[in-house]
């Protein structure tokens, strides 16, 4: 007789542990949806999740909430406005490997990324490597490693540029063809390799998207769908992008990390190496995502206008 599985998903209010507690409640599993704030949580814990409040960083409070599950999905939360994002990505993965351990929870899948089979020099992506190789030396665990590449969702935070600027702008080279993907769909195969037991020892996934696309071609297709078809692309140099990420309100420590990994976007050092197989493909074209961007940017539009006439 099949038992219902008890999953447990941090960052269960971010971009994929919020849509993975879903389809786990949906496919009747037990969810411990874990989060720090309860508010949020709170939509979760209506549909059935139990839901847990603590912090990332915190061992013990990770270990208990393991404690029994089935199998884990587990993630790197960094805030970026950490002064050394890197020292805090650091705790929080020791963090998660020591409740792995302590917890007895035989099935991991964890959150990587494209370009975590690089040691170094790729910024933000380089934590993850070393959060790899951390899970992969519990010899107990079944681990599932994904490795998507940009989401989708990063251009969210574009749009209030886009209106005060008539502009989209990054540090990223203009032309490079990059993977790119809808954080749903990292979700989708998250969830289903949390429930079902087709992988065993230590595998690995890259989630790719459809198709590579620049940036430049991310401004066109949003620029029709936002109704701004000149819309265009900036490449900002490396010091404009630092105060751009400063100016916002994340750290200094973070804006160097993220300079450091679209160097080696552009240095074409972050790639694929399970290119052309339909494993790696995931669904959601980036021109079906654009409708959701496109329906943030009127509203940001309207917020604008109400503000202004009242
Ligand atoms: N964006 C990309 O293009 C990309 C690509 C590859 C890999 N990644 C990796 O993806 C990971 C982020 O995943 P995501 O986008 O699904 O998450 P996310 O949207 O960034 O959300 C983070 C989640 O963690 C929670 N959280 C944050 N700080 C916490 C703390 N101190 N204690 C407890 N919970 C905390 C957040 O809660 P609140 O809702 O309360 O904030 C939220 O639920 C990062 O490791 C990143 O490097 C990102």
């Amino acid at each position: 007789m099949n038992t219902v599985p008890t999953i447990t998903v941090m960052g269960a209010t971010g971009h994929t542990g919020s849509n993975i507690a879903q389809r786990l409640l949906k496919s009747g599993a037990k969810v411990r949806a874990l989060g720090r704030n309860q508010g949020k949580l709170s939509a979760l814990q209506s549909a059935g999740a139990e839901v847990r409040t603590g912090d990332v960083a915190d061992a013990g409070f990770l270990a208990e909430a393991f404690r029994e599950a089935d199998a884990v999905y587990t993630l790197l939360a960094t805030d970026r406005r950490a002064p050394d994002y890197a020292a805090r990505q650091a705790r929080e993965g020791e963090a998660i490997a020591d409740a792995v351990r302590k917890s007895g929870v035989p099935r991991v899948v964890a959150l990587s990324s494209l370009g975590a089979d690089l040691p170094e020099a790729t910024g933000v992506i380089s934590g993850l490597h070393a959060q790899e190789l951390q899970l992969q030396r519990i010899a107990s665990i079944d681990l599932l490693l994904l490795r998507p590449a940009s989401f989708f969702e990063n251009f969210f935070e574009a749009l209030d540029v886009v209106r005060q600027t008539g502009v989209l702008a990054d540090s990223v080279a203009p032309d490079i063809a990059m993977p790119m993907v809808a954080a749903d769909d990292i979700a989708a195969v998250a969830a289903q390799a949390l429930i079902q037991r087709n992988w065993s020892g230590i595998a690995v996934r890259e989630l790719l998207g459809p198709r590579d696309l620049s940036h430049a071609e991310v401004a066109r297709i949003l620029g029709e769908r936002i109704g701004q078809p000149d819309l265009t692309y900036v490449q900002l140099s490396d010091a404009e992008m630092a105060n751009a990420l400063v100016g916002a309100g994340l750290s200094a420590g973070f804006a160097d990390l993220y300079i450091e990994m679209t160097r080696a976007f552009n240095a074409n050092r972050v790639h694929p190496l399970d290119r052309g197989t339909h494993r790696s493909s995931t669904p959601t074209a980036f021109e079906d995502f654009a409708g959701r961007l496109a329906g943030a940017h009127a509203a940001l539009l309207s917020t604008r206008e109400f503000v202004k006439t009242n």
